[in-house]
């Protein structure tokens, strides 16, 4: 009896403490934060959470959970392990957390208002879930924002993005937002990636987001604008430039060749038209150029052949006319060439049989006459033709 009533009296004593001691100082606080959260974002049986027990005293070494030296939380990871239901406010309480990745579960409704209390958070990754309501992004010191494959609806957020001076990484795609990109965007200069896939976007594309110097990566398929391509040309960091359906028309601008960065390049599927700008000459570490299905048209020129790190180009689907370069047997690198369902007649030069990274040569639909080249195939990595439509004799 003695040994139980000293047991009760110091459990009693402890919870005394654990109530004077402010939550900052005293590791049992998280300890039970973790246990609340464990208990709103309901997984199945054996959800991976197994080990979050009271029990379990070291909760620094729960699945998913990272401490700083005084024992408080920082990275809290649980991507990916088919949780539902909502994220509790008492994720403010955890307050030292630098990482926090909820990535791929089904957690729905708002984040709650108490996420800004997390004023050292860098990441947020809470991609591919059900949340809607009032969009995060008050904490200043986040550097990556990974929201896409959502519910989030209305205007593309502005003033909870807008002063976030470190962030790097946006990602808003996937959402039900509508209207257009805010052109104040271009406010948050450090951003090196910028994704708004799949969205349903109407409007002008800004073309204040020139002036984004850091920007290396702009993914914006899948939208519907009005109009052309934007000036792009002062975005001098940009290395991948990805605008596949967006119902672009107009002429694509001279100045997207003096992207000396860029290495890939996807416009296909728009309503392009003119020529292919003798500008893109200069695009020497442009591995992949897609213009499939638009309207451009005219001689591919010989000039293009100074993108010379192509590995991939496809022109399929549009108007072009004359006849393939010679000067292409310069793109010692290209595995990929696509020209079906154009106006291209002379011959398959003989130089394309002999380039090294050969995989596929599509030239179907088109006015292309005399015979393949001989070599075609010998370097030991061809394996995809097709000439159909075309004039071709057999070798
Ligand atoms: C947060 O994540 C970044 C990148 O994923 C990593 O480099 C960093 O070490 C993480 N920080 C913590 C505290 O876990
Ligand atoms: C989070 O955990 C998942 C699954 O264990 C892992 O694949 C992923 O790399 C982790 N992410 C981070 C940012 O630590
Ligand atoms: C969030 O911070 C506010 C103001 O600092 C504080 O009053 C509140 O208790 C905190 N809430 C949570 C859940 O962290
Ligand atoms: C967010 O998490 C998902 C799923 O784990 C991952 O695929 C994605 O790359 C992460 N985003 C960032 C920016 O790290
Ligand atoms: C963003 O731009 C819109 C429209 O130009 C303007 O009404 C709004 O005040 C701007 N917001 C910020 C935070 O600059
Ligand atoms: C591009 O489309 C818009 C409507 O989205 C139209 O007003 C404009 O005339 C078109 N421009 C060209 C060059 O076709
Ligand atoms: C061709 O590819 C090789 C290997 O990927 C690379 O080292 C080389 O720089 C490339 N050549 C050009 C001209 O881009
Ligand atoms: C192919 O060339 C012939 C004349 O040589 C021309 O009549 C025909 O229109 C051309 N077809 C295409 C698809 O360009």
């Amino acid at each position: 009896m003695v040994v139980r009533s000293g047991f009760w009296h110091n459990l009693l004593h402890i919870s005394f403490i654990f109530l004077l001691l402010p939550q900052c100082c005293f590791c049992g606080s998280d300890l039970d934060t973790l246990l609340i959260l464990k208990k709103a974002m309901i997984g199945p049986q054996g959800s991976g959470k197994d080990d979050w027990e009271r029990s379990s005293h070291n909760y620094c070494s729960f699945s998913g959970v990272s401490c700083d030296h005084q024992s408080r939380v920082v990275a809290l990871n649980v991507s990916s392990l088919h949780l539902f239901g909502s994220v509790p406010a008492e994720i403010g309480l955890l307050n030292k957390l630098v990482n926090l990745t909820l990535a791929d579960n089904s957690l729905g409704g708002s984040l709650p208002r108490e996420i800004a209390n997390l004023t050292s958070l860098r990441l947020l990754n809470i991609s591919n879930h059900l949340f809607s309501g009032r969009f995060p992004g008050e904490m200043t010191e986040l550097e990556v924002l990974d929201a896409y494959i959502n519910d989030f609806t209305g205007q593309l957020p502005v003033d909870q993005l807008v002063n976030l001076k470190k962030l790097k990484h946006l990602d808003l795609g996937g959402n039900q937002f509508t209207g257009e990109i805010p052109g104040n965007y271009s406010m948050i200069q450090s951003l090196e990636y910028l994704g708004l896939n799949g969205i349903g976007l109407t409007g002008k594309f800004p073309s204040s987001l020139a002036q984004l110097k850091n920007l290396k990566e702009l993914h914006v398929v899948y939208n519907k604008f009005e109009g052309g391509l934007p000036e792009l040309g002062t975005m001098e960091s940009l290395q991948v430039l990805d605008m596949v359906n967006c119902n672009l028309n107009g002429t694509i601008p001279i100045s997207l060749g003096f992207l000396k960065n860029l290495r890939a390049l996807d416009l296909s599927n728009n309503e392009l038209s003119g020529e292919i700008p003798e500008s893109f000459s200069k695009l020497k570490n442009l591995i992949l150029l897609n213009l499939c299905e638009n309207n451009l048209y005219g001689q591919i020129t010989p000039e293009l052949s100074g993108m010379v790190s192509l590995t991939a180009l496809d022109l399929s689907y549009n108007k072009f006319t004359g006849e393939i370069p010679e000067s292409f047997s310069e793109l010692k690198n290209l595995s990929l060439l696509t020209l079906s369902s154009n106006n291209l007649y002379g011959q398959i030069p003989n130089f394309i049989g002999d380039l090294p990274h050969l995989e596929a040569l599509l030239v179907s639909e088109n006015n292309f006459t005399f015979a393949l080249p001989e070599s075609l195939g010998r370097n030991g990595r061809f394996k995809d033709l097709d000439v159909s439509g075309n004039h071709l004799l057999p070798a």
